[in-house]
This record gives structure tokens, sequence and C-alpha cells, in this order.
């Protein structure tokens, strides 16, 4: 039996065709038709303009220059997320402020995010930027957030990594604050093997991300700079690879879900096995299915389930550890953090590749049910 990994590429069938076009025509670098193509198709998805990356890390980093971070700015994120979400903060010189998460969705909790406006209204101080991400496929409350970030002149940031296909309200996630970021990293819901992307209804941040990207030269035929910029763009070649995962993009949020919703059915059953929830306000991708583990109502814990499934060969992971949970963040500002922490220590995230076959589904349900005391097989 081979490995079951946490969340793999799956290519669609069109991808070999985009890159051997690159090839043949020798478009392979920071400049041609895949590109436009792909970030016009891009463009339609998220219903805004897009500029290719190298990353979502780089777009992250873009996006908040782009808002005018700069050294000594706060910057408000949530403390449950991956770490990419929070070093281009640090990048700018500026200091992340970790709010906690709310039970609803688990992201950003806008209760913390108020007390945090107030307290640095009471200082005198106005937070430079406010990041919002969007976890594991599902969209933060952006009802309450951004009328809340409007309010304090607060410029939102959408780290939507994680939520490409994902709808706030019937709309994609992404163009919904100031500016948005989308990653195609190799565990994505799609995938350029690497890359990222930056979006905008502002059409002329988006143009000046591209200008950053590229190396900030200004135009002219002499190697002349006149701003800072970065080798962030993404190439053609891959770009290629984007053509043919877009394609299958709905089918893909199909399949996430699928998987999620299987396992759940199959954990039905067990007292203390929850999928994580599903805000109403959204369609949540379930780009990772994430269960929640009561240990004593289901008469096991969490790290007990991916010991099972390690022997198994199947990779499962703890749910993200906070920011402030982390030596490199731990001297940071907070506001509340327990909702956070509870989901880290009790969060499991299980395969959720969207090839996943019924017999590879039943080889996950099968080890997790044999680690619960009292379980049947399946
Ligand atoms: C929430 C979040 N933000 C940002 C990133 C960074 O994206 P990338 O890996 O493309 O740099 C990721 C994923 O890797 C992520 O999960």
């Amino acid at each position: 039996m081979s490995r079951l990994y946490l969340s793999a590429p799956h290519m669609g069938g069109l991808e070999a065709g985009y890159v051997a076009e690159a090839f043949a025509t020798n478009w392979l670098s920071s400049v041609g038709p895949n590109l436009d193509a792909f970030e016009d198709e891009l463009a339609r998805v998220v219903g805004a303009p897009t500029c290719a990356l190298a990353s979502g890390t780089a777009a992250l980093h873009l996006a908040l220059r782009a808002l005018g971070v700069g050294p000594g700015d706060e910057v408000l994120c949530p403390t449950l997320t991956f770490v990419a979400s929070v070093n281009p903060i640090a990048y700018l010189g500026a200091r992340p402020v970790l709010l906690d998460s709310e039970r609803t969705s688990f992201n950003l909790d806008p209760c913390c995010l108020e007390d945090a406006l107030r307290a640095a209204e009471r200082r005198g101080r106005r937070p430079a930027a406010l990041v919002v991400v969007h976890l594991y496929g599902q969209s933060a409350d952006l009802d309450a957030i951004l009328p809340l970030a409007a309010r304090y002149g607060v410029p939102v940031v959408e780290d939507a990594a994680e939520a490409l296909g994902t709808e706030h309200r019937g709309r994609q996630v992404g163009a919904l604050g100031d500016v948005g970021v989308l990653s195609f990293n190799g565990n994505k819901i799609i995938t350029t093997t690497g890359g990222g992307a930056l979006t905008s209804r502002d059409r002329a941040l988006v143009d000046r991300a591209r200008f950053w990207s590229t190396q900030a030269r200004d135009p002219g035929i002499a190697y002349e700079h006149s701003e800072l910029g970065y080798n962030y763009r993404m190439s053609n070649v891959l770009a290629g690879i984007g053509r043919g995962q877009l394609a299958v993009l709905a089918e893909r949020v199909r399949q996430r879900r699928r998987v999620a919703f299987q396992y759940r059915d199959a954990f039905a059953d067990l007292d203390g096995l929850e999928l994580m929830p599903q805000a109403e306000w959204g369609l949540h991708t379930n780009w990772l299915s994430v269960f929640t583990v009561d240990p004593t109502r289901l008469g096991v814990d969490r790290d007990a389930l991916l010991a099972a499934l390690a022997r198994d060969d199947i990779e499962a992971r703890p749910a993200w550890k906070p920011m402030h949970l982390q030596p490199l963040y731990a001297s940071a500002e907070r506001v509340g953090g327990a909702v956070a922490e509870d989901v880290f220590a009790r969060g499991i995230c299980l395969p959720s590749s969207s090839f996943l076959t019924d017999d590879d589904l039943g080889r996950v349900i099968r080890a997790v049910r044999g680690a619960v005391p009292g379980a049947s097989a399946s």
C-alpha cells in the first residue's frame, strides 16, 4: 500500500499542453502568453484584476507594501494561521498584533478585532493594515470584519492562500477587501508547483505590484531603478500549469468537499470527533478536512489518532500552531488566544487530496476507528 499524503497535487490533463506550448514558442521566463491568459482567467474567477507571482508569501509582501505598511507600524492578524501570513509583516519592519479566533469558522474573531482597534485608538495609533485569513477553505466573518475595519480606517488584506473556490455570500473571497492574496503551492486546491497571485479591484495597485515583482525597472532601455523591487514574478511555464488547473477548479472544490463529508458521515456515530464548523455565511471548500477531538468523549486524544494514522503510513497533521505560541512571535502583542490554542490542541487534518478514492478514504476511516476504544471497524 502506498503512502497517503495530506494534500498532494492533482493535475487536470490540460497542463502539459500549455507547458509544451511555452517550450515550443520559447516563452520560458517572466513574460508570455500563458501568464497573460492565466491572469485573465484568474481575474474572471476572483472578479478583479490579478498579478501572478512566485508565491503567496511574495504576494502578501507586495500587498502590505502597496498599503504603505512600513517600519514601526502595527498590523492586525489572526494568531491561528500558517507563519507565512505573518512573516511579510516582519519583512517590512512592522509589528504583528495577534488576534484570537471565533468558534463558528475558526477564523479571526470580530470581537477581538474590535478590542484591538479600540485599544489602538486609546493610544492614539491606527493599525496600518489588517490581514484576514480564510483558513482551510472557509471564509472569515466578513459581514462583521469589513465594516469594523472601515469604521476605524484600516485597510484589509485578505489572505486567501487556502481559499481559492471559497465563497462569502456567493462571492469568491480575495477581492472583497482592499487587496487579496492566493497561493498555488503544491498542497493547495490547485497548484502551479509553487506560485501565488495578488488581486485587487484597484487596477493601479495590481499594476504597481507587477512592476515591483520584476525588479521595479523604470521604462526605457537603460537599467534604471527609482524604487526598490523584487524578483517575485511567476514564470510563463508555471502559468501554463495554472491555466490547466483553473479549468478544473470547480471539480476540485466538489472533490474536496466530498472527502470531508465522507469522513464526517463515517464518524457520525463517534461522540467527540467532529468536522470543523461550516459557517452559514459561505461555501467552505474544506481544502483540508479538519476534525476536532474531544478526548474525554472519544476515549482517545488527537495525538493517539496521529500515531495510529502514521503506523498505517497515512500523513495527518495537527491544526496550525498559533503564532503567539511560536518562538518567533512569542513576544508579539496579542488579544486573547484561548480558542486558537484549543483548536491547535484538539485539531487534526486528515488526508484531503482531491483524487482520493473510496478505498483510500476507507483506509483512513479504518485507521481512525481502529484507534477509538469500542468503535466498530467501519
Ligand atoms: C494561510 C496561508 N498564507 C500564506 C501562505 C503562503 O503561500 P505560499 O506557500 O504560496 O508562499 C500559505 C501557504 O503556504 C497559507 O496557508
